[in-house]
């Protein structure tokens, strides 16, 4: 009898245990998010972002970044800085499984900043880590082992110099590019501009520390400056401006991400058409630049209204993004 009772009161023990663990296990779920839901259902994230996303950052990876706080004292021309800044959030700019994967040099460096976040299986030890010496990216440059470091933030100084005068910066980025993420060589303009970006990123003061959320404005602002840098002498370099108008694409299409519900349709199809025609311009080799200012202008008038009226009902309002996140099957409309 007290054998049996004290077995009972085990039992009792062991199964509000169980209990406990079964409430961790699904509080961990929700913890998780979309990411583990969706590998799960074996289906693709809405948003290529969440691929590269430490379980349970879901939120903070899409909803806010750094904030950006240039230095002043950047000596090149500011549509040189504007191309460096297209092609640094490009994954057209790199190669190989790199660009397949949608990941641009802003995937790791958030804003020119770090990462902490940053979470890829290949590639990466704790979260904010990655290896750029690993064969996932390019052969070449592979080093045979797994080792991976934090990403630095580049506001930061570093083992390279961000000296104006010195070609340091470029070089190690022409590296970056082809050796490690097997992209096809860049055009001397293109590192020119690249590195012109990297050298104004700066850190902000204590006060303006915080993050700032992610916007449509951002999309949009890069977008403009695309044609910002292809409208300047620069861009008759044609390597730089097939890959200018990648880049407006490739915002184009995180835009779209953001705009996932049933209810966007006609507004996703837009989108479409749009970057679509862009690709056509990308392609002819005369006539582009008024070809592009029409686009510019057209863009400016038709779509951006309508996703400005909208932005409230798309994955960029962090509510709507929460709700989104905890019920990860579709977009709610
Ligand atoms: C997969 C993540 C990842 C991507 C994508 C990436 N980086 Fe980095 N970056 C790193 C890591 C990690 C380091 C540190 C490497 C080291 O210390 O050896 C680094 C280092 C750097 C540095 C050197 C900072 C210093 O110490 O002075 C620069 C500059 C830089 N990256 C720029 C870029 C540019 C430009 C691109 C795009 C072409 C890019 N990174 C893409 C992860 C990344």
């Amino acid at each position: 009898m007290r054998l049996r009772l004290l077995r009972s009161r085990r039992a009792a023990t062991l199964d509000r245990r169980g209990r406990a663990i079964r409430q961790l296990a699904a509080a961990l779920v929700l913890a998780v998010g979309v990411p583990a839901a969706v590998a799960a259902r074996g289906e693709a994230p809405f948003a290529r972002a969440l691929q590269w996303t430490a379980p349970g950052a879901a939120l903070p990876m899409l909803a806010e970044q750094p904030r950006q706080c240039p230095r002043a004292d950047a000596p090149a021309p500011a549509a040189t800085i504007a191309a460096g800044e297209a092609l640094f959030n490009s994954p057209a700019l790199l190669g190989g499984q790199a660009s397949k994967a949608g990941l641009s040099c802003a995937a790791c460096h958030r804003s020119g900043r770090d990462n902490p976040h940053f979470l890829m299986p290949q590639l990466s030890g704790a979260p904010g880590t990655a290896d750029v010496t690993n064969s996932f990216f390019g052969p070449q440059r592979s080093n045979g082992r797994f080792d991976p470091v934090a990403i630095p933030d580049l506001a930061m100084p570093g083992k390279v110099s961000r000296a104006p005068d010195s070609p340091d910066l470029a070089r190690f980025i022409r590296t970056l590019v082809v050796e490690e993420f097997s992209g096809a060589e860049p055009s001397p303009t293109m590192l020119d501009a690249l590195a012109a970006y990297v050298r104004t990123i700066g850190a902000c003061a204590a006060a303006d520390a915080r993050p700032q959320p992610r916007r449509l404005a951002d999309q949009l602002r890069l977008i403009d400056q695309s044609f910002l840098a292809a409208s300047a002498p620069g861009a008759a370099d044609p390597a730089l401006r097939r890959q200018l108008i990648a880049a407006a694409r490739h915002q184009l299409g995180l835009i779209d991400e953001r705009y996932a519900a049933p209810r966007h349709a006609a507004l996703r199809r837009d989108l479409v058409t749009a970057s679509r025609d862009l690709a056509r311009i990308g392609d002819g080799d005369t006539g582009w630049r008024p070809a592009l200012d029409q686009w510019h202008a057209r863009f400016a008038a038709k779509l951006v209204p309508r996703l400005r009226q909208r932005e409230a009902a798309s994955l960029y309002d962090p509510a709507y993004l929460r709700r989104a996140l905890a019920a990860p099957a579709r977009a709610p409309d």
